[in-house]
């Protein structure tokens, strides 16, 4: 427990001061990059570590303090480096050790904190490991995965969330037996049931401790533990496969032992995706007198956004619950995107000409005033929006095309399902990056692997930067605001008017520093009233020019109006 200082925005002495545990991940702002689709500097089409080292000052200049960067490990690239076919390199596409050393000086001489990316519920099927282990039953390796011997009859269903056929089994005709994948057939899962496994994974996280990143980004962890003797799971169980094959036993020994072994020993911290299947499980993985993990992501606010919109109350609600179950122990992770989700601004807001300036400022104001430690993805800076791609065979994405193929044989509308892939596919957040109004947007002198969107003549670093109203520099200027005022960061929250149907109002408090934040979530014009209003002492960020129209207890915001005012 340690004592912040509270610098306020009022410049008043602080009257108290709160006793908070502070860490230096709670303080951060993490910016995750796609590396693919970065910046390529050798023509190839790819993105690779030189473009993001070619791009540091610009990654410096959006305030934030870390980066995570999706897997860069030697890779086959069957889901795009989620498939590691050697934890101790580098992928070729990307580059070299050399580079890799090269970036994290980089990073580090600036004060950016570097988290890496840690797939290991599963490896490549082009993993030695797998390559021993599928080679006879009786290699030292043969455990390190999950077989099923073809002569007990078929294994038991199970689903997986990348295959054609939704089969997570894959027989493999060498040793006659089925191997386990809750991805995609290259991409088999490990046993951690073996100490082998587990002790290889600590030692990979060493070396990379040792090399200096400052923290890890568990890939779909919480699927790690299965019961191995793989018993007949209820009818349709697959429509909630969260509930079957997330937190099963034995996860939380595991955690405890990579906590002791490796996450102790380090400045490192530590985030899992996925915070398990409720409350207490999420609370299990993350309190502190556990030693387990600092932080989980919970999906259940990211999930709210469909093709025919979202509710905005259950939105506040999502975002309120989980932040009254951490309000007292415990830290959460914010985010609205990553590569596993279309365009922030697509999903969330508005992408149409005359809204998507202003409404990817009033999410990432919103991702930026909450309690938490945000995550923005890389081009959300920008107001980045999906691209319409009118065939499968534009698509690249291993989950896409699997379900394309699955849809098919299952005789669904392919219609829909296309149309529904311009909201929902992955590809959608993973174009390239968009520097400037150049050829591919800057990105490759070559071919892009993905399409760059149309849109880079006016979306793009290059011209947002010499805007002073772009969504660049707001975004700078949120990340700002946040980073300059504990209150923001470790300050209470509080949510105003639930019911109210457009407006998302909340305060944040820490001592005497108080902040308003008041979200317009709509099209049009929407008022609140709020007795806080009569303590406004002044805005501080506001995603129109215009003042904010406050009259005794009213504001009236503008469409998608996002503003925060201190208050007395
Ligand atoms: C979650 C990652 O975020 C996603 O991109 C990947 O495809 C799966 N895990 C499998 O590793």
């Amino acid at each position: 427990m340690v004592l912040i200082t509270v610098s306020c925005v009022n410049n008043k002495e602080p009257k108290a001061v709160t006793a908070i545990s502070k860490a230096w991940w709670k303080e951060a702002v993490v910016y995750q990059i796609y590396p693919r689709s970065f910046k390529d500097t050798n023509g190839d089409g790819i993105g690779d570590m030189k473009g993001i080292i070619e791009e540091l000052d610009y990654i410096k200049s959006l305030g934030i303090n870390a980066v995570w960067i999706n897997p860069i490990y030697s890779s086959p690239n069957a889901d795009n480096g989620y498939d590691v076919s050697d934890y101790r390199n580098i992928m070729s596409d990307f580059g070299t050790m050399e580079d890799f050393d090269s970036l994290l000086q980089g990073l580090h001489d600036r004060n950016i904190k570097f988290i890496m990316d840690l797939v290991v519920n599963h490896s490549s099927d082009e993993h030695e490991w797998f390559k021993q282990s599928r080679s006879s039953r009786d290699n030292p390796y043969r455990n390190y995965y999950h077989w099923w011997p073809a002569e007990k009859g078929k294994p038991p269903y199970r689903y997986s969330l990348f295959d054609a056929k939704g089969d997570a089994w894959k027989y493999d005709s060498i040793t006659n037996a089925y191997y386990l994948h809750y991805f995609s057939q290259k991409q088999p899962d490990l046993n951690w049931e073996n100490p082998k496994v587990r002790q290889e994974v600590f030692d990979i996280m060493k070396f990379w401790a040792d090399k200096g990143v400052d923290g890890f980004r568990l890939d779909a962890f919480q699927f790690v533990a299965k019961d191995t003797t793989f018993p007949k799971l209820p009818d349709g169980f697959e429509k909630n496969f969260i509930q079957y094959y997330a937190m099963q036993d034995g996860l939380h020994d595991y955690l405890k032992e990579m906590n002791r072994e490796v996450l102790s020993k380090y400045d490192v911290m530590s985030v899992a995706e996925g915070a398990g299947r409720n409350f207490k499980e999420a609370h299990e993985l993350v309190d502190e007198d556990r030693h387990e993990l600092n932080m989980a992501y919970a999906f259940d606010g990211v999930d709210l956004a469909k093709p025919d919109g979202y509710d905005l109350i259950k939105f506040k609600n999502t975002f309120t619950k989980w932040d009254q179950e951490f309000s007292k122990k415990g830290w959460l992770s914010i985010f609205l995107a990553n590569h596993d989700q279309a365009r922030l601004v697509s999903r969330f807001g508005n992408d149409s000409p005359e809204f998507r300036e202003v409404s990817e400022k009033m999410l990432n104001t919103f991702i930026l005033s909450m309690r938490g430690t945000p995550y923005c993805y890389y081009g959300d800076e920008l107001g980045m929006t999906n691209i319409d791609f009118d065939s499968i065979s534009q698509y690249q994405d291993i989950a896409t095309i699997n379900a394309y193929k699955k849809a098919l044989s299952e005789g669904k509308d392919m219609k829909k399902f296309m149309s529904d892939l311009n909201f929902s596919s992955r590809d959608n957040g993973r174009t390239p990056m968009q520097w400037d109004d150049s050829k591919n947007a800057g990105f490759t002198s070559g071919k892009p692997w993905l399409p760059v969107n149309d849109n880079y003549k006016y979306i793009n670093v290059a011209t947002e930067d010499k805007n002073p109203n772009s969504i660049l520099n707001h975004f700078r200027n949120m990340v700002k605001l946040r980073r300059e005022n504990p209150v923001l960061i470790y300050g209470s929250y509080q949510l105003l008017q639930p019911k109210h149907p457009d407006i998302y109002a909340y305060t944040r408090t820490l001592d005497d520093q108080k902040m308003l934040v008041l979200l317009n979530f709509t099209d049009h014009n929407s008022s609140i009233e709020l007795p806080q209003t009569r303590a406004v002492q002044k805005t501080l960020i506001n995603n129109y020019n215009s003042v904010v129209a406050i009259e005794g207890e009213k504001v009236t915001l503008k469409p998608y109006q996002a503003v925060i005012l201190s208050l007395n």
